[in-house]
């Protein structure tokens, strides 16, 4: 397979001045990496929060490392960057990645659909099932495991923004996992939707939060013991948080604004399945999702294409910033950049 020298890449600025196409040199993967042809991209709010260069990326492996035995040249795979710098990001043409920490894509997941898949899985299920010693993880047993597939049946779990791409994730572990209910806050034309990945019950985000709890008990009467901020913002955080009973976890997406207190706990999770804490745990998380999506059993997200290659990436980034995108993660095909 020949590979040029040179690759276009969406460059950042300075932070602030926002980032332009320009020309870089294509890497070369060390013994434990691959190389990957990006075929598509996701965006996740992170980019634009943080002014990032992409962590989602689907592609075809074009060069492997003498050590990498999990994949060879031709294979179609998803993979979250590491976010250690240029090379491993995918807002570009070519990327490096690790030999362990990618994952085949089956026959019936398009690029574009496999690109929305590495980072809301990775941090839901590191959220869920890493071990609490480790960033972030409620220490639930994985539906992976011999005895965690359906093992919280009966128990419930709330989620709130059960479409943003995390959580279309979360939703579709709980259901893995056997909770039931599985209670989410959503736009209602999102509705459907969310009950298609599992959600039982929907509640209306526009509906005040100070009546979450209240809500919650006109559902269950089971004592909520697991809920999941996937928004990361300090009210809904905190709603979760007082929906939970006396011991429940609450796992949030972004840093807890939470006084804690009636012996709740909060983990935050860290998304990057390649962080040395949870690196193993990572590995295994990945393992299983090439034959749940192959199954249907783990559904990607939905997403939009955004044309004009890695040039329409700042406008798509400008969408999500003012809160114009619903239940889709935006993809765009770094090979169509001019
Ligand atoms: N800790 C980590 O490592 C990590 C990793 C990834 C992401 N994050 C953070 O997690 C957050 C979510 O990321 P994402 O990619 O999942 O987001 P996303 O898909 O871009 O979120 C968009 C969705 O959020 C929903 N939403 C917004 N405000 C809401 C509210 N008040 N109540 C209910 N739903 C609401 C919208 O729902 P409707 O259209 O239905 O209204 C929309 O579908 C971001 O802040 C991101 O930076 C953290």
């Amino acid at each position: 397979m020949s590979i040029p020298l040179q690759q276009k890449a969406l460059l950042s600025q300075a932070f602030g001045r926002g980032w332009k196409v320009g020309t870089k040199p294509v890497p070369r993967p060390e013994a434990n990496q691959v190389l990957v042809r990006i075929e598509a991209a996701g965006l996740n709010p992170v980019d634009w929060q943080m002014h990032t260069s992409g962590f989602d990326g689907a592609g075809v492996v074009v060069q492997v490392g003498d050590k990498v035995d999990e994949v060879e040249v031709g294979d179609r795979v998803l993979f979250e960057s590491d976010g250690s710098g240029p090379h491993t990001a995918t807002f570009q043409q070519y990327a490096i990645a690790y030999g362990d920490l990618v994952a085949k894509i089956p026959e019936n997941i398009s690029f574009d659909q496999a690109a929305s898949v590495p980072v809301a899985y990775a941090t839901a299920g590191i959220g869920l099932y890493a071990p609490r010693q480790y960033q972030g993880g409620a220490g639930l047993t994985p539906p992976w495991e011999a005895d965690g597939r359906g093992k919280y049946a009966k128990q419930p779990i709330l989620i709130m923004g059960g479409s943003s791409g995390m959580g279309q994730a979360a939703i579709q572990f709980a259901r893995l996992s056997g909770f039931d209910p599985i209670i989410v806050t959503v736009s209602p034309r999102n509705n459907d939707y969310v009950k298609s990945l599992g959600a039982t019950h929907t509640i209306d985000r526009s509906e005040p939060l100070s009546a979450l709890s209240a809500t919650v008990s006109s559902i269950t009467k089971e004592p909520l013991k697991i809920a999941f901020d996937t928004l990361g913002q300090s009210d809904t955080q905190n709603a979760a948080y007082t929906a939970l009973a006396p011991g429940g976890t609450l796992i949030t997406s972004a840093s807890s604004y939470i006084w804690k207190s009636q012996g709740k706990e909060v983990v935050e999770p860290y998304g990057i399945l390649h962080a040395p804490s949870h690196r193993a745990f990572g590995v295994g998380l990945l393992k299983s999702v090439t034959a749940w999506l192959e199954s249907g059993e783990y559904k990607p997200n939905r997403v939009e294409y955004i044309p004009g290659g890695l040039a329409g990436i700042p406008n798509a980034l400008d969408r999500m910033r003012r809160g114009q995108v619903s239940a889709s993660r935006l993809i765009v095909r770094p090979p169509e950049t001019v």
